[in-house]
């Protein structure tokens, strides 16, 4: 079948960049082989979105270790597969019949998989279950939830899965959906109604609940509000603010294509951003804020700041803007991601200002979901519409069929548009 992926055995990831697109052996259920088998699922992916963790990935400036490392793991245990199909074998050849299963499992030590297929948000439809998939049957649409979560450690326990402490990341630590099929275990499948959410919206339900799950952290009601980042899903996150009720808006945000979408979500107001890092007066401060953004947002709200503070880029320096923007005694929910240390500017501030500031991650299992889809559901808010027409440009450009992929295609489609999808 077809796949994105980054192989550890042909690229180096200091100096590579972007997603090979491979022939690449289709999943299979093999209960006999892997009775963990039984608990998943094969599915025809149809949709997969691409989002900043892709991006990140693509230029390598996030999750080096975490998908090397699992590569490696990956290798590791199926050596001790290998190995233990060796013992078996030899303990047969005493009885004489084992030739062939030695020379298989040869070939599989030579066959060890080195790559990655990337893709955590994707939609298609159930081909194949395991004999104890319970609720999910073969014709059903369905998404995934792109923490594969253990269940069983003591966070998972307590509910908290979206901090699971074993938990794989599709895409990441774990064979993800850029692919024809992916096959995942039945814990992360999410059945969806496409009599009533369109395909390519469904294709967008991971990262939506993501704008969700931090929106659920504070009351918004009658808020002022600022959303630092209006890529994808500070984008989502314009349409759940303002569907709860906030007072007002203001987006963050350097790519003018991204301003003028969330103008027409309705955002109140775009503050634009330039050459943040050359216009600082002190350039080996790229950390610290931008006074003209800060002013800006304090002038908008009559020199108070805003109530709520979305950090949605993975910037240093936008985390200090969310610092000097927010009212004392206002909230900031931190979302971004980049690798590497960060830095408070001046720390005491953080303390004296009274913030509450939470980190975000993921989404709850299942309450996310349910809350995205009753809003992606509902025929009244006109959140699809938003999303389809608006965010996906109607599918003007914002679809690539997986046969046009090239790496070029890929970059220009990462610049032009903050969302698209790829067509399996
Ligand atoms: N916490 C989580 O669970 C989680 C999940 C998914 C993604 N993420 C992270 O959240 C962030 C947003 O995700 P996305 O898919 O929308 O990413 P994205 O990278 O596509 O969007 C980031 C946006 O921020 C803008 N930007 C750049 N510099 C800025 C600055 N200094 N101030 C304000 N905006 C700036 C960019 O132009 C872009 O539009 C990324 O950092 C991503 O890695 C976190
Ligand atoms: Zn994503
Ligand atoms: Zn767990």
């Amino acid at each position: 079948m077809k796949a994105l992926i980054f192989d550890k055995s042909k690229t180096d990831w200091q100096t590579s960049k972007g997603f090979e697109l491979v022939d690449v052996p289709e999943p299979v259920l093999d209960e006999k082989e892997n009775a963990g088998d039984s608990e998943y699922v094969i599915m025809k992916v149809h949709y997969a979105g691409v989002c900043g963790t892709d991006k990140g990935i693509w230029n390598r400036v996030a999750f080096k270790d975490a998908i090397l490392n699992s590569i490696d793991q990956e290798g590791n245990s199926k050596q001790k597969t290998v190995n233990s199909n060796q013992q078996t074998a030899d303990s047969k050849q005493q009885t004489g019949n084992s030739k062939q299963q030695t020379a298989d499992s040869k070939q599989q030590t030579g066959n060890s998989k080195q790559y990655r297929i990337i893709g955590h948000e994707f939609f298609g439809e159930i081909l194949k279950v395991g004999s104890n998939v319970k609720n999910i049957k073969v014709g059903d649409f369905v998404s995934c939830e792109s923490h594969v979560v253990c269940q069983t450690c003591y966070n998972c326990l307590r509910g908290q899965k979206e901090v699971c402490m074993n938990e794989k990341i599709l895409g990441i630590s774990h064979d993800g959906g850029f692919a024809e099929y992916a096959k995942v275990p039945q814990h992360i499948v999410w059945k969806t109604n496409t009599g009533k959410i369109r395909p390519e919206v469904a294709a967008m339900q991971e990262p939506f609940g993501n704008a969700v799950h931090a929106a659920s952290k504070v009351n918004l009601k009658d808020k002022t509000v600022a959303i630092f980042g209006l890529g994808p899903i500070g984008l989502f996150l314009t349409i759940v603010v303002k569907g709860l009720g906030a007072k007002m808006i203001i987006g963050i945000e350097p790519n003018p294509v991204a301003a003028e979408m969330a103008k027409k979500l309705g955002i109140d107001y775009v503050v634009p951003l330039q050459n943040t890092v050359d216009s600082k007066q002190n350039t080996d401060k790229q950390y610290a804020h931008n006074q003209a953004v800060t002013d800006e947002i304090k002038k908008i709200t009559n020199g108070i700041g805003v109530d709520v503070s979305f950090e949605m880029s993975g910037f240093n320096s936008s985390v200090n803007n969310c610092l000097y923007a927010t009212r004392r005694g206002g909230e900031i929910i931190l979302f971004g991601i980049k690798t590497g240390d960060f830095v408070f500017e001046d720390f005491n501030r953080l303390i004296v200002h009274g913030f509450d500031i939470h980190a975000v991650i993921g989404r709850q299992l299942w309450q996310t979901w349910e809350t995205t889809r009753a809003l992606m559901e509902n025929t009244e808010n006109g959140v699809q519409e938003k999303l389809f027409n608006v965010i996906l440009d109607r599918g003007h450009e914002t679809i690539l069929p997986i046969s046009d992929y090239s790496k070029e295609k890929f970059e220009e489609m990462m610049a032009k548009h903050p969302k698209f999808l790829i067509q399996f």
